[in-house]
């Protein structure tokens, strides 16, 4: 059966961009003299589910195209980023401990990039290499898809001042939060992300604040999203220790790990009724923002979806496989 039949993906139009199609898209390896490349570097890499949902994207639209993971070890990180331009590789995600240090041997960085101090996708711009993060777009997208969230006006609290927590704090902030309150173990990396973010978005009032029980208590009273970018929650039986029952009964809760796909936070948040939102819908919207500054073409999510789940299902229950967003 023609897959793209019975998925109801439009093919992309021939004019978006010349990316080749497949004649014939029957199994994973069908590789010609034309095939382009994409790809995944980290280190380690071997969990990555990337490849199942970008390859499954590639059989879906019968395009001429193959996405690849490589391990590659910190020190050889300059050699490979190199390795992009010299074999002509069309695009190549960026995934852990890569995503500051691939910055300095790119040609040119996006603005948001440049502003979370991390890239995750690379395009390779006719021989130029252009860094850009999707993780914020992803978030967002992901929110607005499944709680139809809009970020305008809204008060949010964000656990953690890592490079996730910046990007998502960027994507709130562009679409017009009122307040983002930053909470973190070491507030001292809080009040430097605030401090950067204020001059960035003077519309949006930003604070900095530690992880004590009854500050967060306090500033959860009249919040509308509260989310999770700290990497707790990782092991199965673990969660911050977060007053949930002060927030208001219409707040969500949401956590950017996705295996496990209902961290102990949101088993939490959703035992005192309240919305919860996890986090695989972050993973594949940001993959299909980075398909799309590849190849001009809107990826079809649910087919992405498809593919992480099946995965997932295949490591799932494995410690090490256990995985969150950036
Ligand atoms: P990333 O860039 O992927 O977001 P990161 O920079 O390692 O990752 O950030 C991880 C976040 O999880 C940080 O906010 C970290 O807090 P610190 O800045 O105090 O280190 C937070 N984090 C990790 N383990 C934690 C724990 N046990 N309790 C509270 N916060 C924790």
């Amino acid at each position: 059966m023609n897959p793209v039949k019975s998925l109801h993906i439009k093919k992309p139009s021939a004019s978006r961009r010349s990316v080749p199609l497949r004649k014939e898209a029957s199994n994973g390896v069908n590789i010609t003299g034309k095939t382009k490349i994409l790809g995944i570097f980290g280190y380690p890499i071997e969990h990555t589910i990337s490849p199942a949902m970008h390859n499954a994207v590639i059989k879906a639209l019968c395009l001429d195209m193959v996405y690849l993971p490589f391990e590659v070890k910190p020190l050889q990180l300059k050699e490979a980023v190199n390795g992009i331009k010299g074999l002509g590789i069309l695009g190549i995600n960026i995934t852990i401990p890569h995503k500051e240090a691939a910055i300095k041997f790119l040609d040119d960085v996006s603005e948001e990039a440049q502003l979370i101090g991390a890239v995750n996708t690379i395009l390779n711009k006719e021989g130029r290499l252009i860094g850009h993060n999707t993780d914020g777009y992803g978030y967002f997208a992901s929110l607005n898809e499944e709680c139809n969230f809009n970020p305008k006006d809204k008060n949010i609290v964000i656990l953690g001042a890592g490079g996730a927590a910046r990007g998502i704090a960027a994507a709130l902030a562009k679409k017009g939060a009122a307040k983002i309150t930053i909470a973190n173990r070491t507030i001292a990396r809080a009040i430097s992300l605030v401090k950067a973010f204020k001059k960035k978005f003077p519309s949006t009032k930003f604070r900095a604040i530690g992880l004590d029980k009854n500050i967060l208590k306090t500033c959860f009273q009249d919040i509308n999203l509260l989310i999770n970018t700290t990497s707790v929650g990782m092991k199965q039986k673990q969660a911050l220790k977060t007053p949930l029952d002060a927030l208001a009964r219409t707040a969500i809760v949401s956590d950017i790990v996705y295996n496990p796909l209902e961290t102990l936070l949101l088993k939490k948040a959703e035992r005192l009724g309240l919305t919860t939102h996890g986090g695989l819908g972050m993973l594949i919207h940001q993959g299909a923002r980075s398909f799309k500054l590849w190849t001009g073409i809107d990826a079809p999510t649910e087919v992405m979806r498809k593919a992480a789940l099946k995965t997932l299902k295949m490591g799932g229950g494995r410690q090490e496989a256990a995985s969150r967003n950036l």
